[in-house]
């Protein structure tokens, strides 16, 4: 694991772009792993800065995104569907037509999940996977006590899980309870991979991912297995490994 502490936000943000771009320049045709949440936000507005500014081409890239809420509709805002458009997609020269999202809404979630797996096989396989983490060290929606074997499934959301994520809704009874994930294994099988981590928040879960043993009450902890695991963090999510 190549570990980076940085500053601040800001700093994480450029860093992960810095990474990014790169894999882009270098493979114009890169098949992308991308997250939600507040993490990676930072990060897509340099993206989307850097496509503006400096041309950065988009436009052979495919991208397939970790997860998606179970049982909402893809015109829903509080989408990952939506989220991705928002923050991303409709800024850049992407064509939408490779662009890969979990549908939480289709008739069966099996097959759903069984096709994205094919998808991703198809595509080649990704390139660079970006990850946040939870405060319980879920990465994807891979709840503790996670099967490290798992392909893309529906999963339970953890408790811990929803009340973080009622920040974005009305109230915590608005949060999906479940949600479709790729699993350990597919995130595992990423060529690369890079965590980005902000906050005290993270900071424990920090520490087990980077520290603790391999377990699956920590389901990061499994990226110490990985061969090339960039993790990029602020001071305050690497407070507690320093
Ligand atoms: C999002 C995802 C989650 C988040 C994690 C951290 O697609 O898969 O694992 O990365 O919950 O969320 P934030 O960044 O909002 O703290």
């Amino acid at each position: 694991m190549r570990i980076i502490v940085v500053n601040n936000y800001e700093e994480m943000s450029r860093k992960a772009a810095d990474m990014m771009a790169s894999q882009v320049i270098l493979k114009p045709d890169s098949v992308l792993g991308l997250a939600t949440g507040s993490t990676p936000l930072g990060m897509y507005k340099e993206l989307v800065d850097r496509y503006e500014k400096e041309g950065l081409d988009f436009s052979k890239v495919t991208t397939f995104n970790l997860d998606e809420y179970y049982g909402i509709t893809r015109e829903n805002t509080q989408s990952y569907y939506y989220y991705m458009r928002n923050n991303l997609f409709k800024h850049i020269n992407i064509d939408l037509q490779k662009t890969n999202i979990p549908n939480g809404s289709a008739e069966s979630i099996e097959k759903e999940c069984e096709e994205y797996e094919e998808r991703i096989k198809k595509a080649g396989g990704i390139d660079i996977q970006v990850l946040g983490i939870g405060s319980n060290g879920h990465i994807g929606f891979n709840e503790p006590d996670i099967n490290f074997e798992a392909e893309t499934h529906l999963v339970n959301l953890d408790e811990e899980t929803i009340k973080a994520n009622s920040r974005f809704f009305n109230s915590k009874e608005d949060v999906p309870v479940k949600a479709i994930s790729m699993g350990i294994k597919t995130i595992m099988q990423s060529k690369k991979i890079i965590l980005l981590a902000n906050g005290e928040g993270k900071a424990e879960a920090i520490y087990e991912t980077v520290k603790g043993k391999i377990n699956p009450n920590t389901p990061a902890s499994i990226l110490q297995l990985h061969n090339d695991v960039t993790i990029i963090l602020d001071k305050n999510a690497a407070s507690k490994i320093q």
